[in-house]
């Protein structure tokens, strides 16, 4: 697999890697595509919000390691609203991109991100935890990536309906019967809905 210089020195040497003691917020997420994971941990300055110090540790794959390097980096020294805006592609980019295969461990590196904000805003009261409805499968399905390009499945367009009725989450996917990632794919998006208490059952049509 040929990785960039940048993701080679970010995995030789992680930047501000390790467990961090009092965080204000802390989120660990799982990639639903290869178990691996990542923890962010945040110290957040209560009245400017700004992010003073953020530090990750991984469990996983090399590009897991370079990717929560990389949006340490970039989110340090920011706003929360602006570190909730850095995209998994901006990550991707900055470590002079990921070969298609790994553009999850990006997607995985900047959704704990945004966990770890979210958890600190609803500790400290800012926001109330989300409800779950059609825009919650939606964000998910973003996250899902078609490994043989590196895209979300909902930027190919290759997710053409989404209900949730009953607890009931339903995907209409538009991908060919010999698709070899057909599978892949699907077993992911249950993955990713999977963990939502409020989804009873997935039905993937295709
Ligand atoms: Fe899954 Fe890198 S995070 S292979």
């Amino acid at each position: 697999m040929q990785y960039s210089q940048t993701v080679i020195d970010h995995f030789m040497n992680p930047h501000n890697v390790g467990k961090m003691e009092k965080p204000d917020a802390v989120a660990t997420e799982g990639s639903p595509a290869c178990g691996d994971q990542v923890t962010v941990y945040l110290k957040v300055n209560d009245d400017t919000k700004i992010i003073e110090d953020i530090k990750f540790q991984s469990y996983g794959c090399a590009s897991n390691i370079a990717t929560g390097s990389i949006i340490t980096d970039l989110a340090i020294g920011k706003s929360l609203n602006e570190a909730k805006d850095i995209t998994w592609k901006e990550a991707a980019d900055a470590l002079d991109g990921l070969p298609p295969v790994k553009m999850h461990c990006s997607v995985l590196a900047v959704d704990t991100l945004r966990t770890a904000i979210q958890n600190y805003e609803i500790a400290k009261g800012l926001i109330t935890p989300p409800d779950f409805t059609k825009e919650t499968i939606a964000d998910e399905l973003k996250k899902v990536i078609y490994p043989q390009v590196g895209e979300d499945i909902v930027s190919l367009k290759m997710v053409k309906y989404i209900g949730f009725t009953d607890g009931v989450a339903t995907v209409d996917l538009d991908i060919p019967k010999f698709d070899t990632f057909r599978d892949n794919v699907v077993e992911e998006i249950k993955e990713h809905l999977e963990k939502y208490p409020q989804v009873m059952d997935i039905v993937v049509n295709y």
